[in-house]
Formats: C-alpha cells, sequence, structure tokens
C-alpha cells in the first residue's frame, strides 16, 4: 500500500513509497553509464539503419541512403581485378616474351592464365603437367623435338606443327616401306640398328648393314650419330625418350608409314598475350633452355 516518499536514514535513498510488513522499497536509478550506453545504442541502430541495408519488406528491403550491398562490393572488386590482369595482359602483349620472364609482376600474372590456358587446350593431347603420351611429346622434361627456349616454343605454339599454317614447322620422314624407297629386307636392318641406338640391341642382328642403311636415308635428319635434328624436328633415336615408343614392331611401323604428327596452329583460337603466357608456362615446366 502507497505510503509517503521518504529518505532511507542508512543509505540516504529516497523510497518508492511502497512498504509491505514495514519493509519499504528504495529508489535506486539506474547507473548512468549503462543509461548512456543504451541511449548510444539506440542512436547508432537508428543511423545505421538509415545508412545501410536494413528493413524487409515485402517484395524486396530497404536499401539504406548509401547504397551499399555486398554484392555490387564483390562486382566492383572483381571488376578492378579483371581491368588489373587486362592492363597486364596489355603489356605482355606488347613485350618481347624474354621481358616479361624478367619482369616478376607479369610473369606472376602470364604463369597463371598460361596454367588454366594449358588446361583448357592442351591437357587433352600433352597431360595435365605436360607429360605427354605416346605420339604426343612430353613438355616438362628438357628433350625437344624442335626447341625448347621461349622463342621457339612461342613460335610452335603459334603456327603449330604440319598445320596447314604457311608459318607452320613443318618436315617429312619419307614413306620408306610405302612408297618402297627401301627393301622390305632393308627397312628389318635398319629397324635392328634403331633398336641399337634406343639401347634395346635384338640379338643376333647385322646392325653394320642396318648402319650403311641409316648413312645413306636416315642420317640427313636424325643426325650421323642419331643425335636429332630441331631444323626438321627429328628425334634423337640415339635416346631413351620417344615419341611413339620403344618396341621394335613402332619403328618398323614409323619406317614404313611415319605418322607426321600434328600440332594445330593456336594464333586462331588465342590471342598473342595469352599464347606468350602459355609459352612461358610451358618453358616453367621444367625443361625451358
Ligand atoms: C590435338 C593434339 C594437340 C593439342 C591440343 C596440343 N598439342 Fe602440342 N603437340 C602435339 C603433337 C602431336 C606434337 C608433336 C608433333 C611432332 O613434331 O611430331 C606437339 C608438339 C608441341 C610442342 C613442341 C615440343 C617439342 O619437343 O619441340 C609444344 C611446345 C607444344 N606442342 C605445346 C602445346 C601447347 C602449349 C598446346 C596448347 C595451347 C598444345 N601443344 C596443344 C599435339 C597437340
Ligand atoms: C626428312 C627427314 C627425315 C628422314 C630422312 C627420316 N626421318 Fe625419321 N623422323 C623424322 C621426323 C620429323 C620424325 C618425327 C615426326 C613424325 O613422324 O611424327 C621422325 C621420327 C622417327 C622415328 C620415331 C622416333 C620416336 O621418338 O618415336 C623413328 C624410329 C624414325 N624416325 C626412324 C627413321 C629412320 C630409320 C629413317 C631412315 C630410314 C628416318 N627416320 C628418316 C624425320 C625424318
Amino acid at each position: 500500500m502507497p505510503t509517503k516518499i521518504e529518505k532511507d536514514s542508512v543509505t540516504g535513498r529516497e523510497t518508492t513509497g511502497h512498504e509491505w510488513d514495514g519493509l519499504r522499497e528504495l529508489n535506486t536509478p539506474l547507473p548512468k553509464w549503462w543509461l548512456y550506453t543504451l541511449y548510444a545504442s539506440i542512436v547508432f541502430a537508428i543511423v545505421y539503419s538509415v545508412l545501410y541495408p536494413s528493413v524487409p519488406g515485402i517484395t524486396g528491403y530497404f536499401h539504406g541512403v548509401l547504397g551499399y550491398s555486398t554484392r555490387t562490393q564483390v562486382a566492383a572488386d572483381v571488376r578492378a581485378m579483371a581491368a588489373q590482369r587486362g592492363v597486364s595482359m596489355d603489356k605482355i602483349k606488347d613485350m618481347p616474351i624474354e621481358q616479361v620472364r624478367e619482369n616478376p609482376q607479369l610473369l606472376a600474372v602470364a604463369l597463371t592464365a598460361g596454367r588454366i590456358t594449358f588446361a583448357e587446350n592442351c591437357q587433352a593431347c600433352h597431360g595435365a603437367g605436360g607429360e605427354g603420351r605416346p605420339a604426343y611429346p612430353v613438355l616438362a622434361d628438357d628433350v625437344w623435338l624442335w626447341g625448347g627456349k621461349l622463342a621457339d616454343i612461342q613460335q610452335t605454339i603459334t603456327y603449330g606443327i604440319r598445320s596447314g599454317h604457311p608459318d607452320a614447322r613443318v618436315s617429312q620422314m619419307p614413306r620408306f616401306g610405302a612408297d618402297a624407297i627401301l627393301q622390305p629386307a632393308q627397312i628389318q636392318q635398319v629397324a635392328d640398328y634403331v633398336m641399337a641406338l634406343y639401347g634395346k640391341p635384338v640379338a643376333g642382328a647385322d646392325t653394320a648393314a642396318g648402319a650403311t642403311v641409316f648413312a645413306e636415308n636416315c642420317a640427313a635428319c636424325h643426325g650421323d650419330k642419331g643425335q636429332g635434328n630441331r631444323e626438321f624436328g627429328a628425334p634423337a633415336l640415339a635416346s631413351q625418350v620417344h615419341l611413339y615408343g620403344d618396341t621394335r614392331a613402332v619403328v618398323v611401323a614409323q619406317i614404313t608409314n611415319p605418322r607426321q604428327g600434328v600440332m594445330p596452329n593456336w594464333n586462331v583460337r588465342l590471342d598473342p598475350a595469352t599464347i606468350k603466357s602459355v609459352a612461358l608456362y610451358v618453358h616453367s615446366l621444367g625443361g625451358g633452355e
């Protein structure tokens, strides 16, 4: 039952005027720091919900007077990155490939672009890491058919190999069997000789006869010791790395009717900066010269 408001003699605070069986209720105010924090939070909440997206509606929401949205923010970031990449790719386009390699910032952009380009366009034939497979050369080793310098690789990718482009790398191993340039017996002899060069000599083979056939018909392209010749893209035969495999049957087939491997010219599909990028990437796989 309400009684009159008076001062409590112990605490010196006012009472609320409520009293139960002689117990009177003190009127203790909220601490000031608490109260001001509450007011500040209310003000902050109002300002925030006016500036930023806040109140939901039926078909949308209140966007806030600043027009901020995480989606537009991300879109802007992506545009900025694309613009940055575009600037770098423009520089790469106008720069000799060796200079791109000397520029750490451009090289990083090029290797990223090159890796993506390789996965999209080259992996199907050359393998995910450039590890190659029969008829498709390894790009991650230091054995090169046409050359492993940056400029060589760039040219190979740009115009291709036997691609039909006028600037393509071309050479034709003659069809020694199919065109009857060699007798069947000579093909067997020179195949034995090639197997010896491969380091897999055939027991009882007459390599002297094969050596003669080789010197007269093959050395012009493959080198007198079978060391290969990049001018013709003629693989080294005195080697453990082979384009088509190392069985005698494969060798006989190649001499009889050469495969004449084709690599597309990429200048019709990829722009010059992208070709430079993928050339730098291939060069970086481990065997670049
Ligand atoms: C359709 C299959 C195919 C695709 C796709 C392909 N290549 Fe090739 N590539 C070949 C063949 C086949 C050769 C070897 C041709 C020959 O000389 O006998 C070759 C050779 C090369 C060489 C020369 C290697 C050397 O030892 O000199 C390079 C470099 C190369 N390719 C890079 C690429 C790059 C980079 C891409 C993607 C942009 C690519 N290739 C896509 C089939 C392909
Ligand atoms: C006009 C140059 C030329 C002449 C001459 C030539 N070759 Fe070739 N040879 C090539 C080229 C280029 C290739 C690889 C390209 C292809 O055919 O796909 C090759 C590939 C080969 C291969 C496959 C190598 C591998 O790594 O798998 C063998 C084996 C070979 N030649 C043997 C011979 C023999 C034996 C002769 C002589 C009877 C001969 N070649 C004459 C150019 C020549």
